[in-house]
């Protein structure tokens, strides 16, 4: 398929470039020694994650030990509450662990292992990065540091718990907002000093060159067997796919199996209390373009040009930028990002537990939310969502702040 110029077909031979560029986004923008280790990390990745060896093992460890293929399911009461748009859910909140997160952590894991590193390091907000990465630290017989903000750390109390359980040493840290931006900043300070023998595990498609592209590609599964799953389902492709963005990672996976469909695709961020600066994390709809984190992307500055400070009320969605690619395909077109705030995301929430028996990951729910709002819209077809995770972390902070609805 062709879009703005840009052929499908063969997008993901051409992108990113070998620099690590999706047009002008993405990159590698770090000091001497980091870019060592990331070209290390690049060469690592197209010479072990392409060999057969690898791919074989990769494959057994989905199957064997997260639990894969994930289901997709079919929303039938939630539909049929809509109108004639029917709704279903590609079922990351089943993957081991509960999240999609796990896809790539395996992923950069078992890399670590062939690499003969012998600790990880991650930063992680919500949680279930830190959960994933300390799961695959545990099964490959790693070290393993999550660097968390002291308010995510309060907010998520069972995935620090979690991690704790795992071996994980988890690194509170408190400077700035004390959330998932500063929880990046320290793990890369960490990670200059200790990069000979470990590697940094990001959280999503973000960070320098090869992280995003890397992480994209251990997500693609979700994409591959949503594609397949849906066409053995229903005989067709779905009209809509629909997935949140906080870097962005869940939403690459399922977006990379429909990119060269005539299937309309979204991206939700978080809107948060509203359109201040301040009160949402909507980097794609509201952002310019500019580099953080060793990456340039579009991200929500303040008025010095530094990243902005951020809100929603999904810890895991709380990030002043998004991976490269989503600004690229946002530029392009071929991506549509749009939001959804607090209340729509809760009221979603509740929606799927109380009308399908799912507990969705606040995360997750704000695409449950855009989901229901873009089927009142199209009056009919079909939309696909990414649940990208399950809400067992949420509860206590639901109940505390929202109550039983
Ligand atoms: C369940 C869930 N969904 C989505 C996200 C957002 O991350 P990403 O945009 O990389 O998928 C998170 C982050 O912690 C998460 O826990």
């Amino acid at each position: 398929m062709n879009f703005n110029n840009i052929d499908f077909d063969t997008y993901f031979k051409n992108y990113p470039d070998a620099n690590g560029y999706y047009g002008k986004y993405g990159g590698a923008y770090v000091s001497p020694e980091l870019k060592k280790a990331m070209e290390d990390i690049n060469e690592a990745y197209f010479t072990i994650c392409k060999s057969s060896k690898f791919i074989s093992e990769l494959r057994r460890i989905r199957k064997e030990f997260q639990g894969r293929p994930t289901p997709v399911s079919y929303l039938e009461r939630l539909s049929g509450s809509l109108g004639n748009v029917q709704l279903y859910v590609k079922r990351e909140d089943l993957n081991h662990t509960g999240a999609h997160k796990l896809n790539h952590c395996m992923g950069e894991a078992l890399l670590a292992k062939f690499m003969g590193k012998k600790k990880v390091i991650a930063e992680t907000g919500a949680g279930q990065h830190g959960v994933a990465l300390a799961t695959a630290a545990a099964y490959f017989g790693l070290e393993c540091d999550i660097y968390m903000g002291s308010v995510d750390i309060k907010k998520q109390a069972p995935n620090v718990a979690r991690m704790k359980i795992l071996g994980a040493n988890v690194v509170e840290v408190k400077h700035g907002l004390a959330t998932l931006k500063e929880a990046v900043d320290a793990a890369f300070e960490a990670y200059i000093n200790e990069y000979e023998d470990c590697i940094y595990c990001i959280g999503s498609v973000l960070g320098p060159h090869p992280f995003p592209m890397m992480v994209r590609d251990f997500q693609s599964v979700i994409g591959i067997e949503a594609r397949e799953q849906f066409l053995q389902m229903t005989g067709e492709l779905p009209d809509a796919v629909v997935a949140c963005v906080g870097g962005g990672s869940n939403a690459m996976g399922i977006f990379s199996g429909f990119l060269n469909d005539p299937v309309d695709i979204y991206g939700v961020e978080p809107l948060g209390r509203g359109e201040k600066l301040g009160d949402h994390a909507a980097s794609l709809k509201y952002g310019t373009e500019g580099i953080m984190h060793g990456f340039n992307s579009i991200m929500l500055k303040d008025e010095n040009g530094e990243p902005a400070p951020v809100y929603s009320v999904a810890s895991g969605l709380d990030y002043p930028s998004s991976g490269p690619e989503h600004a690229f395909l946002h530029d392009l077109g071929r991506v549509k990002y749009d939001v959804v705030n607090d209340e729509e995301t809760i009221d979603a929430f509740f929606k799927l537990s109380r009308m399908e028996g799912i507990i969705p990951a606040i995360e997750s729910s704000h695409a449950v939310a855009y989901a229901m709002k873009l089927a009142k819209q199209m009056g009919k077809g079909s939309i696909l969502i990414n649940l990208s995770g399950r809400g067992d972390k949420d509860m206590d902070y639901i109940i505390e702040n929202y109550g039983i609805r």
